[in-house]
């Protein structure tokens, strides 16, 4: 499960490769994660170089590998525990008994909504946070809000790669809906409420979908809720 920087597309401990349907999948997902970053990710900083931690391996003899990165050309990658024999359920109903390797029918419906209710956080948080390093007030800030901010994006994947392996079409359309909900977005909001809260640099002072200020812009219009801005989107102007 030892796993390194390789030249495979999407880094991974999950023996990716041994998949083509899935490594095909996720490679197709993979561009459109990409253009979702660079269209919501720190505003201002994609084009500079940011020192930052990059997670290669779950060893713990040396899991990262620290460099100057762009973020947008940072190695996110799929990195599971290794499956441990013999694992149980460590409380709940079905304590004591054998860890899942496939998703139980009867809880389908429901794993794939907590994963996809936990996943929406990931890329939420990052919309949220991306007029932030405006104001960070120190280097040592901004470098750690970066590396949060790439760190969600890694989790993101690690709950795409879930609903891709494990349910199917749906996980893969739910993956792509994972990219297309924006913090603060009156038509396609982020599934928890606080994740659409306006932020003072963030949500309440920019589109949701094109970062123009709703300073300026007349076509930006506030919603129903208070505080928060409707895209342009909406407006077909963005
Ligand atoms: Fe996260």
């Amino acid at each position: 499960m030892t796993s390194v920087l390789t030249d495979e597309k999407i880094p991974n401990n999950v023996n990716l490769s041994s998949d083509k349907r899935l490594q095909r999948a996720l490679e197709a997902w993979q561009p459109a994660f990409i253009d979702w970053w660079k269209q919501m990710g720190p505003l201002g900083w994609q084009e500079r170089d940011i020192y930052l931690r990059t997670a290669v391996s779950v060893e713990t003899d040396g899991w990262a590998h620290f460099d100057y990165v762009k973020m947008p050309d940072y190695r996110w990658g799929i990195f599971l525990e290794p499956k441990q024999e013999g694992r149980t359920h460590g409380f709940g109903d079905f304590e004591g008994q054998p860890v899942w390797d496939e998703v139980p029918g009867e809880f389908r419906n429901l794993m794939k909504r907590l994963i996809v209710t936990q996943g929406d956080t990931e890329p939420a948080s990052v919309e949220q946070q991306r007029d932030l390093g405006a104001t960070a007030p120190s280097l040592y800030d901004l470098r750690n809000l970066f590396q949060v901010n790439v760190e969600e994006g890694r989790h993101l994947w690690a709950m795409v790669y879930l609903l891709h392996t494990y349910f199917g079409r749906d996980g893969r359309e739910e993956a792509e809906e994972l990219l297309a909900r924006r913090s603060g977005d009156a038509d396609k909001p982020r599934i928890l409420g606080a994740f659409n809260e306006p932020t003072r640099t963030g949500s309440r002072s920019s589109c949701s979908r094109c970062s123009r200020t709703a300073m300026a812009s007349t076509s930006c219009r506030r919603s129903p809720r208070a505080g928060s801005i409707r895209s342009h989107a909406r407006a077909g102007s963005c």
